[in-house]
């Protein structure tokens, strides 16, 4: 178990730039695993969730180079093979459930596993459309993994998502690769639209209308050149540093500003924050900005409905601008936040509780009361990596010392976090 402590130091300053996007580098190795063709990957996330993807596509025979820049040598969707042993997903929720989809189009059966907080993880969500597709799968009792698939024979589906979900709407897309007939699916509110994006960056005809994505099944996928962004995930930890220690000014470069996922941005503006988006392009079909923050006085807000998916795993660090900020900010409608890495509704209130924040549940949120008054104190990670980031960009803004317990889990999405944040102390 490794441990970090931080001190508020004061200041940050500096530019920066962050970790490649984890849910577009997992469909670049997914969808480079199963066109046709050699597909390069720069910029690609380096981090064990990633690294899971890569390992579970060669074992089923896809051959991958790690380097600089990921090569994947895709022979077509229909070259994969058998394996013997178990495909092991470790931390990764996105991992297992898009690899489902995969699996579910082939002739064969395949294991998919994960670590302890993987295993306690919902996944009765991909199971219900992927058997009505045809794919049948065994769970450990309440629908959780191992999950047995056998696949094959599948057709398309007309479905309506019940939770506004990227990870089902994906396993969905994905084997209708390998189904016959059309497929439909229904959203209830927008969630990131990566796969969308890069099926048609690939070749494939995919049709939106409002809430609503078309395909006809069976579409072939052709290699291509893929530049990942910037993790807007990851830069939510230093937009909210920059803006809550006091006398900040940094830019984080290169980043993903999809719609689909900016609305962390769009909610610490509702808080009132000055953020400068600039030098706006395009990236493989992906929207990319430079993000220019400024320490600020934020003030309460309320977070809820359409906006929860398009910032679903920032709301931790959103608590920290919260707890920072003057007066009540009302997080509500996020009840997925429950199944997470960890249950974040009750880690993130419990951890910041602990530093003198003042947090209150909801079942679908929190309630917190911005006191601008964090206190450095001994917290813990809950083993969730965005949890213990959150706590460490509290810390910058706390009085006094943090320690947080539990770090190792921040290795599953952003290697070399902590040396990255302190490079900023000027
Ligand atoms: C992801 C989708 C989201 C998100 C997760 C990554 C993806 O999960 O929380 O970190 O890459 O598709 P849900 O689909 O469960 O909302």
């Amino acid at each position: 178990m490794t441990d970090w402590n931080i001190e508020n130091r004061g200041k940050l300053r500096g530019e920066i730039e962050v970790p490649g996007d984890k849910s577009i580098t997992h469909r670049s190795v997914i969808l480079g695993a199963v066109s046709t063709g050699d597909t390069m990957v720069s910029k690609w996330l380096f981090a064990d969730d990633v690294l899971r993807t890569i390992k579970a596509f060669q074992q089923l025979g896809v051959e991958v180079e790690i380097g600089d820049t990921l090569r994947i040598h895709g022979r077509g969707k229909r070259w994969l093979h058998a394996s013997a042993e178990a495909l092991d997903l470790g931390n990764s929720g996105t991992g297992i459930r898009l690899m489902s989809g995969i699996v579910s189009g082939m002739p064969f059966e395949s294991t998919l596993t994960g670590d302890e907080t993987l295993q306690k993880r919902p996944m009765k969500r991909v199971m219900e459309p992927l058997s009505l597709m045809g794919a049948r799968i065994q769970a450990v009792e309440g629908g959780y993994p191992p999950l047995k698939i056998r696949g094959g024979e599948l057709k398309g589906i007309d479905y309506t998502l019940p939770v506004a979900s990227a990870q089902v709407k994906s396993a969905i897309l994905l084997a209708s690769l390998y189904a016959q007939g059309k497929t439909r699916i229904v959203e209830p509110a927008y969630s990131r639209d990566h796969t969308e994006r890069m099926l048609a960056y690939f070749g494939a005809e995919i049709f939106r209308d409002g809430l609503a994505i078309e395909m006809e099944c069976g579409q072939n996928l052709y290699s291509q050149m893929i530049d990942v962004p910037g993790d807007i995930s990851s830069a939510a930890f230093f937009i909210v540093a920059g803006l809550t220690v006091p006398g900040s000014r940094i830019t984080v470069k290169n980043v993903g500003i999809n719609p689909t996922r900016s609305g962390v941005i769009d909610a610490l503006k509702k808080m009132g924050a000055l953020i400068d988006i600039q030098n706006l392009r395009s990236a493989s079909g992906e929207p990319v900005a430079d993000i220019y923050v400024y320490a600020q006085d934020l003030k309460g807000a309320e977070i809820s409905g359409d906006l929860i998916p398009r910032l679903i795993d920032e709301i931790p660090v959103l608590c920290v601008a919260a707890a920072m900020a003057e007066g009540t900010t009302v997080i509500r409608n996020a009840k997925e936040l429950r199944v997470k890495e960890s249950d974040r509704i009750k880690s993130t209130s419990e951890e910041l509780r602990k530093m003198g924040a003042h947090i209150e549940e909801l079942e679908d949120g929190m309630v917190i009361e911005g006191s601008r008054n964090l206190k450095g104190a001994e917290v813990y990670s809950h083993k969730d990596h965005r949890v213990a980031m959150s706590l460490a960009v509290a810390s910058l803004a706390a009085k006094g010392r943090t320690r947080i317990n539990s770090v190792e889990w921040v290795e599953t999405s952003f290697p070399g976090f902590l040396k990255k944040l302190t490079s900023l102390v000027a």
